[in-house]
């Protein structure tokens, strides 16, 4: 009998559904669409990704502006800062002639758009770009749109607005960006070092975020992984358009990898 255990366990471990990595599209499908479009989120939904991730500022009227960078200037064609825009402002900007003459005259989308194309099972992740005087606005978009625990998760890299969400939507699932610089990278006069894994799971398990989305560059060991496991935390890794790079993450054990490229991805992850 005790001969056959290791083979018991073995089948009872074939029965179990393998459960696949998730592939978040980084700024909607961003290597073909211009990023945080409603043509990028579309054509991520279209190309299979489980989430589109997008990034939300908020303007100058208090209400909330889909947008990457800190200015205008690279994908908006208006060297101006964003949080001077209102919304209206915003969204007269072309954000899709800097990808291809194809997209121009693509809008700077509204999140309550982005959270209508969200397919049945699907989910956006919103990352706020800025702090915590956001949510009470974003609370207010959630509410008129129905948005919900079921298709919604917060990141942000600022950890006073992951917070201030989970005193305002507790619901709401909330993971902690942090970045890492590469191992050949030289440190910025006056950048601060990265937290330890221990830090990490220390802040996230205090706010009871829901996990950790780290940087592709972490030098993670499969013990840090354990750790932050064991602190029932997820992890989550961005933004990963290396198909090595990507599957070293999956090995970890990670429940999702943002990429630029979500069929791409998908399909090198195939097994
Ligand atoms: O998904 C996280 C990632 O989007 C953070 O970096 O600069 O692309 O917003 P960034
Ligand atoms: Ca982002």
């Amino acid at each position: 009998m005790l001969m056959r255990l290791p083979a018991l366990i073995l089948a009872a471990f074939a029965t179990l559904p393998v459960v696949a990595v998730e592939i978040v599209a980084h700024r909607g499908a961003s290597y073909d669409a211009p990023e945080n479009t409603l043509a990028a989120t579309r054509l991520a939904w279209e190309q299979g990704a489980d989430a589109v991730e997008t990034d939300i500022y908020l303007g100058r009227d208090g209400k909330i502006i889909v947008f990457h960078d800190k200015t205008a200037k690279r994908t908006g064609g208006r060297d101006v800062p964003i949080a001077d825009l209102t919304q209206a402002e915003a969204r007269a900007l072309d954000a899709g002639s800097w990808k291809a003459p194809q997209f121009k005259g693509e809008k700077v989308p509204l999140l309550e758009d982005q959270i209508a194309s969200i397919p049945a099972g699907k989910r956006l992740l919103v990352e706020i770009k800025v702090g915590p005087e956001i949510v009470p606005e974003l609370k207010r978009v959630f509410a008129a749109t129905g948005a919900s625990e079921r298709n919604i998760t917060v990141i942000s890299f600022n950890y006073d607005s992951l917070v201030e969400v989970r005193k305002q939507l507790p619901s709401l699932k909330t993971l902690w960006l942090v970045g890492h610089p590469a191992p050949d990278a030289k440190r910025a006069p006056g950048a601060k070092p990265p937290p330890t894994v221990a830090e990490m799971i220390r802040a996230a398990t205090a706010a009871r975020l829901a996990g950790l989305d780290l940087q592709h560059t972490w030098p993670l060991t499969p013990s840090d992984v354990q750790a932050i496991r064991a602190a029932g935390l997820e992890l989550h890794v961005w933004t990963v358009n290396d198909a090595a790079v990507a599957r070293r993450w999956r090995d970890l054990g990670v429940v999702s990898i943002t990429t630029d490229r979500p069929a791409w991805l998908r399909e090198q992850l195939r097994p």
